[in-house]
């Protein structure tokens, strides 16, 4: 892990391989570490930067002073961590939190980005519902810690094939979350919760974009991916079979072949 100094604290990532840059942004509430599949295979094509967010993972001391960090906060740590390392443009591949990142990333700096990669993601905002149970989760945590986001996420995360055949991934994935600081949880919950609608911003996106999304993702699911892939002028859509919401360890093999066809296809990288 590499340390760089960004709005006021110090962001942990790792700068792996060589080639076309491909920032990596996590879900919540999770850390870089669950890119390992694709730091593995990927970096032998691209130069991966994979940060942990404010406040979770190594990052965990740059929790938000407010108790709140907003997807515009991540968006603007994410920029100055590209300055640090003097890259003017990236792919930016998000998975769910990451892809809620990356709307407010473009928003505020889409000329840093020559593709978009969201991967079970969606554009909208919390239903009311889901809201409330955004804020049940956040004072669970408040109350018994991390172990409260293990309780509601981790039935949620994989497909049915998953739970049954890769318990270690199940495992693996519990630890991740049970390791956060309830602030690092509560702070980004808390800025996820009021993140704006992004659906009027998909028809002006304007750089090459692929939708990746689960068959079976129950948090964000397919059809809704389907439905913003096609609000995005010539954004593609792949769906990926048997896999949940982390289709991107569920189905790595198959994930990163996907992003590996779509980036070597791209003249401007
Ligand atoms: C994530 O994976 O980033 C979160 O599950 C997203 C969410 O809770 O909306």
């Amino acid at each position: 892990m590499q340390e760089v100094l960004v709005n006021g604290f110090r962001m942990a990532y790792q700068d792996i391989g060589a080639g076309a840059p491909v920032l990596l942004v996590h879900g919540l509430p999770l850390t870089g570490e669950m890119w390992q599949p694709q730091i593995e295979e990927l970096s032998r094509h691209f130069r991966l930067i994979v940060p942990d967010l404010r406040g979770l993972g190594q990052s965990a001391a740059g929790v938000s002073p407010v108790g709140i960090t907003t997807m515009e906060a991540f968006a603007d740590d994410l920029v100055d961590l590209l300055d640090g390392l003097g890259l003017e443009k990236v792919a930016y591949v998000g998975l769910s939190m990451g892809g809620y990142i990356a709307f407010a990333f473009y928003r505020k700096y889409a000329a840093r980005l020559n593709a978009l990669l969201l991967c079970d993601t969606r554009s909208g905002p919390d239903t009311p519902e889901g809201r409330v149970g955004r804020y049940q989760m956040i004072e669970k945590v408040k109350q018994v810690g991390a172990k409260a986001a293990v309780e509601v996420m981790v039935p949620r995360l994989f497909a049915p094939a998953t739970y049954q055949n890769n318990p270690a991934l199940v495992a693996h994935l519990t630890e991740m979350i049970e390791r956060q600081t309830p602030a690092g949880i509560i702070a980004a919950a808390s800025g996820v919760a009021i993140r704006p609608d992004s659906t009027p911003l998909l028809s002006g996106i304007s750089v090459p974009t692929l939708v990746i999304a689960g068959e079976h993702d129950v948090i964000t699911p397919s059809a809704e991916a389907t439905e913003m892939a096609a609000k995005i002028p010539g954004a593609r859509l792949v769906i990926i079979p048997q896999v949940g919401h982390m289709s991107n360890m569920e189905d790595a093999g198959l994930f990163n072949q996907i992003v590996i066809n779509f980036l070597n296809e791209l003249k401007v990288l």
